[in-house]
């Protein structure tokens, strides 16, 4: 979507890996889905460094909402969990450096059962807007898919007549792959910001891998339709939760980052390793991440036991990950050949050191799932 943002992929944290549909704020006043949870978050997203390093967002996802519209259609927030409004959430982070994302469903009722956007398009839209909402997601539950090629430009229209700048993440082709009808990828494009196409992340390295999977697997399509203002969402960092070791949070950083996906933190920032913290804050990565050629980049090559993921970055270097799909730690080898150069200067971008010239080819060892993950200038 041309609507200035989104020039690199967006970065931020959103609720819903980590947070779910807790909404239990009495027995669970520290992590349930309210204004006080919002707050800390945006707090710590400021004190941890995380604005500073790119981390720009904080998003709401599902069940934010109470579970009825008023006589006049308005939409609001739970007024106990959310006591001074979306407005008043909004005016909070705003005030901390930050940008407020919000959560909506184009159908009747969001997945979480709360009151959709259906019906309301209008309404609901000139809210964010006055609201001072930065950034919507908008999800697909409870509709026909086959109506979204209609509605998701309906509401990105909507969006865009209200006048205030808003990021559009749309999960329309992830519910148009499940419902199995073609997917108008231009039309996307045209429309959306950011977007979901495959399932949901869960806290574990099997699903983190079956989307490292699904991505290398599109990898023609995907990588040709990324760019500035239009990005494929491979769905939250679950860096700093439960589900990945050191090295695994490495290799989801990585490749992240290479695919040129959103970076987009579902943690507990209150309470982080320092290691997942750093990695999270990886000027070196980030860089990948960002960089302006916004070239989404491809799984070289594979085989059992190990995947070769590049990107080209604008300067002309590369970013090379070596991804250890094997139970066992392996060395794994990169021939610069394949790349069509024979020597390089070489960084270390999980260290950030440094490693020289490097000439014909590199070993390194590798743990399970984790990956080696360099970027190289090669030498002409
Ligand atoms: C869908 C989305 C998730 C999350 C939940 C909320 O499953 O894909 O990212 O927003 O709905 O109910």
């Amino acid at each position: 979507l041309e609507n200035g943002l989104a020039r690199t992929p967006p970065m931020g944290w959103l609720a819903w890996e980590r947070f779910r549909c807790d909404v239990n704020c009495t027995s669970d006043p520290n992590n349930c889905i309210s204004e006080t949870l919002f707050k800390q978050m945006a707090d710590h997203m400021v004190s941890g460094g995380y604005l500073a390093a790119g981390y720009d967002t904080i998003i709401m996802d599902d069940c934010w909402m109470s579970t009825s519209r008023l006589a006049n259609g308005t939409l609001l927030a739970d007024p106990v969990r959310f006591p001074n409004g979306v407005k008043g959430l909004a005016d909070y982070v705003h005030s901390k450096g930050l940008k407020m994302g919000i959560y909506q469903d184009y159908g009747t009722n969001t997945c979480g059962g709360y009151p959709g956007i259906y019906g309301y398009i209008d309404i609901d839209t000139r809210d964010y807007a006055s609201w001072g909402i930065d950034y919507v997601k908008m999800d697909g539950c409870n509709v026909d898919p086959a109506t979204m090629n209609k509605g998701y430009p309906q509401i990105g229209m909507a969006l865009n007549s209200t006048g205030r700048p808003m990021v559009y993440s749309c999960s329309w082709p992830d519910y148009m792959r499940i419902a199995k009808i073609p997917i108008d990828w231009q039309l996307i494009i045209q429309y959306c910001n950011l977007w979901r196409l495959f399932d949901d992340i869960q806290d574990s390295l099997s699903s983190v891998s079956s989307i490292v999977e699904y991505w290398g697997s599109q990898q023609v399509l995907l990588s040709g339709i990324a760019g500035p203002g239009h990005w494929n969402d491979m769905d939250m960092l679950i860096i700093g939760d439960f589900g990945l070791n050191q090295a695994q949070s490495e290799m989801q950083m990585a490749l992240w980052a290479i695919n040129a996906s959103p970076l987009i933190m579902s943690n507990d920032l209150r309470n982080i390793s320092s290691w997942a913290s750093s990695l999270l804050l990886n000027k070196a990565i980030i860089a990948v991440s960002q960089d302006p050629l916004g070239q989404q980049g491809i799984r070289l090559a594979r085989n059992a036991t190990s995947e070769t993921w590049v990107r080209i970055l604008a300067d002309g270097s590369f970013a090379i990950a070596l991804y250890n799909t094997a139970t066992v730690a392996a060395t794994l080898t990169f021939q610069f050949a394949d790349l069509g150069f024979s020597s390089a200067t070489v960084t270390n971008l999980i260290t950030q050191q440094p490693l020289g010239v490097v000439t014909t080819s590199y070993s390194a060892p590798v743990q399970p799932f984790g990956v080696w993950f360099i970027r190289a200038y090669p030498k002409l």
